[in-house]
């Protein structure tokens, strides 16, 4: 199966963070889908950004789906919290964890739709065990920290095998791409089998979001 649908992420780590709440309003102004949440912690990714308060504070500005993506080590710590502040989809790293099947059971026994994400370092196979109790599986494009990366191409193949078993198995989680996402590489990421793009500087350095939301969901391959 290749989706019919593309889902589009903006992540607001690419947002002008003194204006959070109008740059939220622009996702679901432009056509967006979901609101990307890039959680980090200056451990496991080199950088710094928004805990759950930020999540509960721009809660209100949008009633999209809130797709927080932990980039930290002990996401079991963190789970509870973001579920409450209004997450709706809370994945977390596959390298951050021991044991990620409790981490996963945590966050649906929350209510909350499960994801977990891979380094471009990390073999795809290593969700084997996973994938039937997953919603969403993240695979980064880029190392994660930054906005504003080059995608790497061969994490595209992992897209594909991630595809592949899923038609096979007939498991039901999303895929997701994040990192390095725009007009030249949301295609091979769709026709890979990609059914989420999570864009960042695509979306909020562009002068016309809108039109780069239309122009990437148009890429279908049915
Ligand atoms: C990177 C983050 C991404 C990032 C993508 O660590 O997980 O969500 O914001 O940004 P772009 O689309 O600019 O690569
Ligand atoms: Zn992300």
């Amino acid at each position: 199966m290749i989706s019919s649908r593309i889902l589009t992420a903006p992540s607001i780590l690419s947002a002008d963070f003194s204006r959070m709440g109008e740059e939220i309003e622009k996702i679901e102004r432009s056509g967006g889908d979901w609101v990307h949440v890039d959680v980090m912690d200056g451990c496991f990714v080199p950088n710094l950004t928004f805990g759950p308060k930020m999540v509960e504070d721009i809660r209100k500005y949008s009633t999209l789906p809130f797709d927080v993506h932990l980039m930290t080590v002990n996401p079991d710590q963190l789970v509870q919290r973001f579920a409450e502040a209004g997450a709706d989809y809370i994945t977390f790293h596959l390298e951050a964890v021991i044991h990620a099947h409790r981490t996963v059971m945590q966050i649906k026994g929350m209510g909350k739709k499960a994801g977990i994400s891979i380094v471009p370092s990390t073999p795809a196979f290593m969700l084997q065990e996973l994938l039937s109790e997953l919603d969403l599986v993240l695979v980064m494009t880029v190392n994660p920290g930054f906005g504003g990366q080059k995608l790497i191409p061969s994490c595209l193949e992992k897209v594909r095998y991630l595809n592949q078993v899923r038609q096979e198995r007939g498991h039901r989680f999303l895929i997701a791409v994040d990192g390095g996402i725009n007009q030249l590489t949301a295609p091979q990421a769709i026709e890979a089998g990609a059914d989420v793009l999570v864009l960042g500087s695509a979306f909020f350095l562009s002068p016309d979001p809108r039109s780069e939301i239309a122009a990437m969901k148009g890429t279908k391959f049915v």
